[in-house]
């Protein structure tokens, strides 16, 4: 198995002010602390070359998923392996074999023409000129950005630079992709590039692939198997199909209300 998490926990303290008028005033003295449990015993297993859809509602634990698997964040408890390595132990070694897009966050410099952040990564990888030019202009000719290198971040639209975020994720060839809401607010026609793009790179170089998301339109394109988590845990994993046996349509394509979760608790009182 590439990717194996077993009993992960991951618990944030939130601040909170009390509320009303002079709320905000006594909050200097008396803020009170609430921990919230984002992952509660998170595990699944991952083999080389699947791509698994991770569904679930607002707040239900997703990105810290992702963050705990790229190593960005340390769990409180629990065992994670990716490629063999603990994330947060070895970092290094470990963000040389994945990529990962966040969509609602950038991993490009904002203001410097979208070439010059590749070529950056391409220090940071230490990848040989040969390769990366080579592995540029693939990934920048297959994704339909090759005109765009000059142009800065911030003047490309949102699907150019989900597009463009793609090449940097991919650059160093990693056999691991995690992807966190890539395609949220795209154009239609970006999102069905995307897909298309996403279901090549997973056939033909067998990268592996965990993609979280809001759009059940993307799992139905993209995965056979499908996990659902509510409240940090794990409340389904397996096939897509079995979802849609199990409950009905709108339930389950509306993922981002609460319904299915619920029913799923449900189930689970009663098995
Ligand atoms: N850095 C943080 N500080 C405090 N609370 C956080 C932080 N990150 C996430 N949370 C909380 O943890 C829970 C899970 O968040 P998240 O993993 O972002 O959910 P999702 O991606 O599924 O929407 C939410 O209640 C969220 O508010
Ligand atoms: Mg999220």
């Amino acid at each position: 198995m590439q990717i194996e998490l077993s009993g992960i926990e991951k618990a944030f303290k939130v601040y909170e002010r009390p509320e009303g008028r002079w709320g905000l005033l006594r909050g200097a003295f008396t803020r009170s602390v609430r921990r919230v449990k984002a992952l509660d015993g998170i595990g699944f297993s991952i083999g080389e070359g699947e791509l698994v859809g991770y569904i679930g509602p607002n707040g239900a634990g997703k990105s810290t998923t992702v963050k705990v698997m790229s190593g960005i964040l340390t769990p409180d408890a629990g065992e994670c392996r990716i490629l063999g390595r603990v994330p947060w132990r070895q970092r290094r070694e470990h963000v040389a074999g994945i990529g990962v897009v966040f969509g609602q966050r950038s991993q490009l410099w904002w203001d410097v023409p979208v070439g010059d952040s590749f070529a950056v990564l391409k220090d940071i990888y230490v990848l040989p000129a040969a390769d990366y030019r080579g592995r540029l202009a693939q990934l920048t000719e297959r994704l339909g950005v090759d005109g765009l290198l000059k142009t800065p971040v911030r003047q490309l639209s949102l699907g150019q630079r989900m597009r463009c975020e793609l090449v940097a994720a991919l650059l160093h060839r990693p056999k691991l992709l995690f992807l966190d809401e890539p395609t949220i607010g795209l154009d239609a026609v970006s999102k069905l590039a995307l897909r298309e793009f996403l279901r090549e790179e997973n056939r033909q170089d067998g990268v592996t692939m965990v993609l979280t998301t809001h759009d059940m339109d993307d799992i139905e394109a993209l995965c056979k198997r499908v996990m659902v988590i509510g409240h940090g845990r794990l409340l389904y994993d397996g096939r897509l199909s079995g979802l849609q046996d199990k409950y009905a349509p709108e339930v389950v394509r509306k993922v981002d209300t609460d319904r299915m979760i619920a029913a799923m608790y449900r189930d689970l009182e009663l098995a």
